[in-house]
């Protein structure tokens, strides 16, 4: 089996996440991948955010101050919670669908292609030595997030992307049959 196979067949999400992310360079190379994303009529429906270093300290104030207007009576538990979740890696990358109206491309097929453009850049992270995960929660859906993230009105999160160096052991991966999974028509 070729290597790469066996690559792709051992991804591996990695949800505690330590110094040092991927470099400036590295993450060109990794976003070139995202670029390779299937996307249906080349809508390129798709754009990428980063927050690293401090900029980590004030998503997570947004996602605080997002909370608060969510759930007012969230406790200081919760509320530290949102405050420090962008610290769990050294960088986070959030993948932005941009959703437009066209005749053959419905708006699932551009989320489609923005989930796609997601898994490649956690895929290439991984190929360069890193790992990373993928989370979402409320805050992703909140559209006050989206515009403290200067979102617009037609543009979505697709996700946080969550990048490092996998801080730990690899957690086991399951071990699934695919005849659960597929069967012939
Ligand atoms: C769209 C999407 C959203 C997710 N959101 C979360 C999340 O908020 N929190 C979480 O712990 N895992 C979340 N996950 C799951 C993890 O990314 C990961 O798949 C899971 O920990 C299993 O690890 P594995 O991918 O290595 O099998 C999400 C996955 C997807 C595809």
């Amino acid at each position: 089996m070729s290597e790469l196979l066996r690559f792709l067949q051992q991804r591996n999400s990695a949800p505690k996440l330590t110094a040092p992310a991927p470099s400036a360079v590295e993450m060109e190379e990794i976003f070139r991948a995202a670029l390779r994303a299937p996307d249906h009529a080349w809508l390129r429906p798709w754009r990428f955010i980063t927050i690293a270093g401090e900029r980590r300290q004030a998503f997570g104030e947004l996602l605080e101050q997002c909370l608060l207007q969510r759930a007012p009576e969230a406790d200081e538990t919760a509320r530290a919670k949102a405050r420090n979740a962008p610290l769990r890696a050294p960088l986070l990358v959030v993948p932005v669908v941009k959703l437009s109206a066209h005749p053959k491309v419905p708006e699932l097929e551009q989320r489609l292609s923005a989930g796609c453009a997601a898994h490649a850049i956690l895929l290439a992270a991984e190929a360069c030595g890193y790992a990373g995960i993928w989370r979402t929660g409320d805050a992703a859906f909140d559209r006050a997030v989206m515009t403290g993230l200067g979102l617009a009105a037609n543009e979505e999160i697709t996700g946080l992307l969550y990048l490092g160096t996998r801080d730990g052991a690899p957690k086991s991966i399951p071990q699934l049959n695919t005849a659960d999974f597929v069967s012939s028509w």
